[in-house]
């Protein structure tokens, strides 16, 4: 589905990256497998990670090269990209998956498992695309896939850094779409759900040319359930002639709004059934 095609996926050494590595190169793109060998809360790096993922592509007959500089860092992403063009002459497809977790309740929440969750994820997602842009746009085409989260569209507890992160991700993903719409250049999210080898598929498909059309869009998949999500409107307004006082929107606003307010769930609260 990608044959020919050259695919950057970050955080490929593990998990979910390391299924969509394996995918889109059985799929026929060349893989730069970008993975730092990080722990979870992002201590310390390993190239063996990403070393072993180009090793396995290789096996399979596939193309691949494994980098494990940080993407926190924008001098790396613009290296990264160019490393890429020296090994396959192109670059169309990338995937922001790389991430690290610092969950912690919001009031012991310290600075740094703010800003070091926000610069992997966040910042990450921005460097890479912004690097890949200049690329796309010369190429007049490319598909970005970003990993957003449930726990961002939703909520979980303790993990207010990391859902500003993702719900950041989906804004960069929508103005991404918007900017670059004009050079037939596509961006989506996915939230995944655990089961890291079901991720690969939408996130090959989201990457082909066969998604044409499909841009700005937020999707999800749980083990054999794809998703697809509604993205905040208006639900209910209400509005007066003479203006808003603090005492008449005390008066009139839990009435009116009130019954379409968002309860205060969690991911678990709102997929309440067995996955299928
Ligand atoms: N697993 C899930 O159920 C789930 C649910 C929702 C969202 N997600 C998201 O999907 C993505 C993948 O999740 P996973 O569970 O496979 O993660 P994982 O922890 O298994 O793998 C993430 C990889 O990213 C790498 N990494 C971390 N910091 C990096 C950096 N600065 N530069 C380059 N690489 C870096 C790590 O070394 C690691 O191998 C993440 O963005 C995660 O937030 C996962």
């Amino acid at each position: 589905m990608v044959a020919g095609k050259v695919a950057i996926v970050t955080g490929a050494g593990r998990g979910i990256g390391r299924g969509i590595a394996l995918m889109i190169a059985r799929e026929g793109a060349a893989v730069v497998v970008c993975d730092i060998g990080a722990s979870l809360e992002g201590a310390g790096t390993d190239a063996s990670p990403a070393q072993e993922v180009v090793d396995e592509i290789k096996r399979s007959g596939g193309k691949a090269i494994a980098s494990t500089l940080s993407i926190a860092e924008p001098k790396n992403a613009d290296e990264i990209v160019k490393a890429a063009l020296a090994a396959f002459g192109r670059v169309d497809i990338l995937v922001n998956n790389a991430g690290i977790l610092r969950d912690r309740i919001f009031h012991r929440m310290s600075w740094s498992d703010w800003s070091d969750v926000l610069a992997v994820h966040l910042n990450g997602s921005f460097n890479m695309s912004r690097a890949c842009a200049v690329q796309f746009r010369e190429q007049n085409g490319g598909a970005f896939v970003h990993m957003t989260s449930t726990s961002a569209l939703v909520g979980n507890f303790g993990q207010a850094n990391y859902m500003a992160a993702k719900f950041g991700i989906v804004g960069l993903s929508r103005g991404i779409a918007l900017d670059m719409q004009r050079f037939q250049v596509r961006s989506n999210c996915i939230a995944p759900f655990a089961w890291p080898e079901k991720i690969a598929p939408l996130t090959v498909y989201l990457a082909s040319d066969r998604a044409e059309g499909i841009s700005g869009q937020i999707f999800g998949v749980r083990n054999n359930e794809i998703f697809l999500f509604n993205q905040p409107r208006v639900v209910r307004s209400i509005h007066r002639s003479d203006g808003w006082t603090p005492e008449n929107i005390a008066q009139q606003l839990k009435g009116a709004l009130g019954p379409s307010f968002t309860p205060l769930e969690r991911s678990t609260d709102v997929f309440s059934w067995d996955p299928v």
